[in-house]
């Protein structure tokens, strides 16, 4: 069944009472595929994580076991979202251990080559552009630092029968590559396969220089 644009639209951008219902539905819905793109970042102890479009925060509970020394960072648009990651990683924010941003992805108050990791799942989709994106995850991450991006990939499962079209841009691996090499982001990893059912692609990106 086709998922509603109203729905579409919370998945992009959760506001309100619905959005918070969606936000916690969410949660059991990408788990797996987000355990899967830590582990494929594999951070260190003490290594700065940022998680890009963290949405609910539950991936930031989820580095937390891994990043006992280092500092995580959520950042998201939506301040709805930013209200559960808040909930869920209270314990965090007190500790000193994590710090959440209300912010568009492409002006993330993070200063220049302080980033170790970072991921970024299923928010591709919404970007209208991701040149600024792209450039901006460049910016943050340190030399050698590496982000890795999941998405769900174009194909029968993320049809325009299944997900409105004006909402969700499914774009391919291909395309995210082209635009991640112009800021020096290199592909060091690539996988697509199923996650819980659901076709994924994961792409690793390691900042080098621009070629
Ligand atoms: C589908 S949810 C995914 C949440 C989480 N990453 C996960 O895998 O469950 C997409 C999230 O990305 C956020 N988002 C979308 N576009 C964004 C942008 N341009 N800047 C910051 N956050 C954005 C939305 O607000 C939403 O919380």
């Amino acid at each position: 069944m086709k998922k509603p644009k109203f729905i579409a639209a919370h998945a992009s951008n959760p506001k309100g009472l619905l959005g918070r219902l969606i936000l916690a539905g969410m949660v059991r819905q990408t788990s797996a595929e987000n355990d899967h793109a830590i582990e494929i970042l594999a951070p260190e102890a003490s290594w700065t994580v940022i998680d890009i479009g963290t949405g609910h925060g539950h991936a930031l509970s989820r580095l937390a076991k891994v990043v006992t020394s280092g500092k995580l960072v959520g950042i998201d648009q939506s301040e709805t979202a930013l209200q559960a990651a808040r909930r869920r990683n209270a314990a965090l924010i007190e500790n000193g251990r994590l710090e959440l941003h209300c912010c568009a992805c492409d002006d993330i108050p993070v200063p220049s080559g302080t980033v170790d990791g970072a991921i970024t799942l299923h928010t591709v989709y919404f970007l209208p552009r991701l040149d600024s994106a792209f450039a901006e995850f460049a910016r943050i991450l340190k030399p050698r630092g590496s982000i890795v991006v999941g998405f769900r990939p174009p194909g029968p499962q993320t049809s325009p029968d299944l997900f409105p079209d004006d909402v969700y841009r499914f774009r391919s691996a291909e395309e995210i590559m082209a635009c991640a090499l112009q800021y020096g982001l290199h592909p060091s990893e690539q996988q697509t396969l199923k996650v819980a059912g659901k076709q994924m692609t994961f792409l690793k990106l390691e900042k080098r220089h621009v070629s």
